[in-house]
């Protein structure tokens, strides 16, 4: 018998995880995907929460925070990934297919939740890259609108092809029949920094400028009205950050609701 023919390697699932289905898998560029797969029945989450993602490939599975892009009502849970060429988790994930078995631990946690949060008018989203995921959740909950009588949802790639994900989702949303009219509050705001794009910058540039606040006809950010959620690279948290608190905004926690929050869990 050949290599090739060889059955794979079945690893046990490890204790404390759920082994759960692929149901659908989505390529966008040759460094983002997104994938779907089976929801456990007794899994409960806080839209804006992430787990902790890994395969059955190894006796001890390499596990990544992953935000829950799906909202808390949604019968399947989506991720929305990156593809790391030598990525311990995603060189492997990125291959995944329906059928497969993706392994998830137990408990969701996550700072970018509506709780952590005092009541406002406005809530700012700020997202670069595959930071756009815990939005993704967050704007397809009817409690974001509840609480919030507007939602900007900003959104800066390298390039335009990267913004495709969250065109689809806020067109989708737009037309869904469940949220989608209160969805009619959400702005979605895509700047791009490598490439011609109408909307150029990122976006901490574009609110020192103010452009932000011209394009969106929107006042400047103040603590009186506005709300911030943070998702990005370290560099992107740090500095967005900075930009929030100049704006006189406080970082919140879930025990400690302030003016805007910041999820480091991606964050190497
Ligand atoms: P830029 O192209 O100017 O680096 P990355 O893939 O490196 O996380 O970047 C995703 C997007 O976030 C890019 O458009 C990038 O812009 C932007 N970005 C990177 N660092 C920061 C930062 N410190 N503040 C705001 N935006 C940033």
């Amino acid at each position: 018998m050949s290599l090739d023919e060889a059955p794979k390697t079945e690893f046990p699932i490890p204790a404390g995880v759920f082994a759960q289905t692929v149901t659908s898998v989505e390529h966008y560029t040759d460094r983002l995907f997104k994938f779907r797969i089976t929801r456990p029945s007794t899994f409960r989450f806080r839209s804006g929460e992430f787990v902790m993602i890994g395969l059955p490939n190894a006796e001890k599975p390499v596990f990544r925070a992953y935000s829950v892009a799906s909202p808390s009502w949604d019968e399947e849970l989506e991720f929305y990934s990156i593809k790391v060429p030598d990525g311990p988790l995603t060189e492997h994930l990125q291959k995944i297919k329906v059928g497969d078995t993706v392994l998830m631990r137990k408990k969701p946690t996550g700072t970018l939740v509506n709780d952590a949060l005092l009541p406002g008018k406005r809530l700012w989203m700020f997202s670069t890259g595959t930071g756009i995921a815990p939005f993704a959740s967050l704007i397809r909950d009817p409690e974001t609108y509840e609480k919030f009588d507007q939602v900007i949802l900003t959104h800066t790639c390298r390039e335009v092809g990267e913004l495709e994900y969250g065109k689809q989702l806020v067109k989708a949303l737009k037309e869904d029949p469940l949220v989608g009219e209160m969805a009619q509050n959400l702005r979605h705001y895509c700047t791009v920094t490598r490439e011609d794009y109408p909307f150029q910058g990122r976006i901490t540039d574009l609110m020192a400028s103010g452009k932000v606040f011209e394009d969106l006809g929107v006042p400047q950010i103040s603590p009186e009205t506005d709300r911030g959620m943070i998702c990005g690279s370290m560099e992107m948290l740090k500095d967005t950050k900075t930009a929030l608190e100049g704006f006189g905004l406080e970082e919140g926690a879930n025990n400690k609701p302030a003016t805007f929050v910041v999820e480091r869990a991606f964050v190497d």
